[in-house]
């Protein structure tokens, strides 16, 4: 079991996306994983069609440890779903007032019902709010998801150096597991420069595969399911396919090194 955060300071590039379709491209591979949507955006439920009623239980009972995982789960594309809600964002008022707030998440999970899953991937909104600390404090590794774009960088600067304080304070084995790009386009030269940059900053952390610009994957979270889903043979499919390949391959690595 493997607890991994979708973080970068900055929205809009491609967390949530990311966290969706490796999460169906591993399901799809006989891996059991469960999603944590921690936004009170809900992007993450809306992508897979999925609105909690007024007054029902969501990912904040679960923080809260009034409901288990099991209470909550909605199950897409063999990929168990713990849903957010815009509701989240009025909890999070009250919850920073806690103490042990940024640990909730840990909490939470430190409990044997996960060990059933393969991989936990937990979905964060794109500030350092509470929610993002929470998933800082509880994964094992972050991914890093980044737009080829010339600011990525700073962002990515910033969540780099917010990585290393919490490992000092927080959370000793948290380490950067992968950095994507998500939206990429090889044909533009800025885009390739960016890719440059990023390799030179993170070296082998960037993933060799990335995704390219693609409609149907826009179009797919629109439709409630990932791209894998909405059209197989599209590039977005057969990129989030390799992506997750690769994905296994570090995996495995990274085990190696460890055992
Ligand atoms: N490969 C892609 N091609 C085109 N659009 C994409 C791609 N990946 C993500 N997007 C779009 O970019 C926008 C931001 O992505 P999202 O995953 O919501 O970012 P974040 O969670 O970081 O805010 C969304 O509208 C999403 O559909
Ligand atoms: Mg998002």
């Amino acid at each position: 079991m493997k607890i991994i955060g979708f973080c970068n300071l900055k929205g809009g590039v491609g967390k949530t996306t990311l966290c969706q379709n490796l999460a169906a491209a591993l399901s799809s591979m006989g891996y059991r994983v469960v999603a944590i949507d921690l936004d009170p955006q809900s992007n993450l439920s809306a992508g897979w069609g999925i609105e909690v009623q007024e007054g029902a239980p969501y990912v904040y009972d679960y923080l809260i440890g009034e409901a288990s995982i099991s209470d909550l789960v909605v199950r897409r594309e063999g990929v168990d779903i713990v849903p957010s809600s815009l509701d989240l964002a009025v909890a999070e008022l009250q919850l920073e007032r806690e103490p042990g707030r940024d640990s909730l998440l840990r909490s939470a999970l430190d409990n044997d019902e996960v060990r059933e899953y393969d991989y936990i991937f937990c979905d964060s909104p794109p500030q350092l709010g509470l929610f993002t600390r929470n998933v800082l404090a509880a994964a094992d590794e972050i991914m890093v998801p980044l737009e080829s774009e010339f600011y990525s960088l700073a962002g990515v600067r910033l969540l780099d150096s917010t990585v290393k304080l919490f490992q000092k304070r927080l959370n000793r084995a948290l380490f950067v597991g992968g950095v994507v790009l998500t939206r990429h386009n090889p044909k533009v030269i800025m885009n390739r420069e960016v890719q440059r940059e990023v390799f030179s900053y993170f070296g082998d952390s960037l993933y060799r595969r990335y995704i390219r610009q693609n409609i149907s994957v826009v179009e797919a979270s629109g439709a409630g399911m990932s791209v894998l889903s909405y059209d197989a043979s599209c590039n977005g499919a057969r990129d989030y396919r390799l992506l997750a390949k690769e994905f296994m391959e570090r995996q495995r690595e990274n085990g190696q090194k460890t055992t």
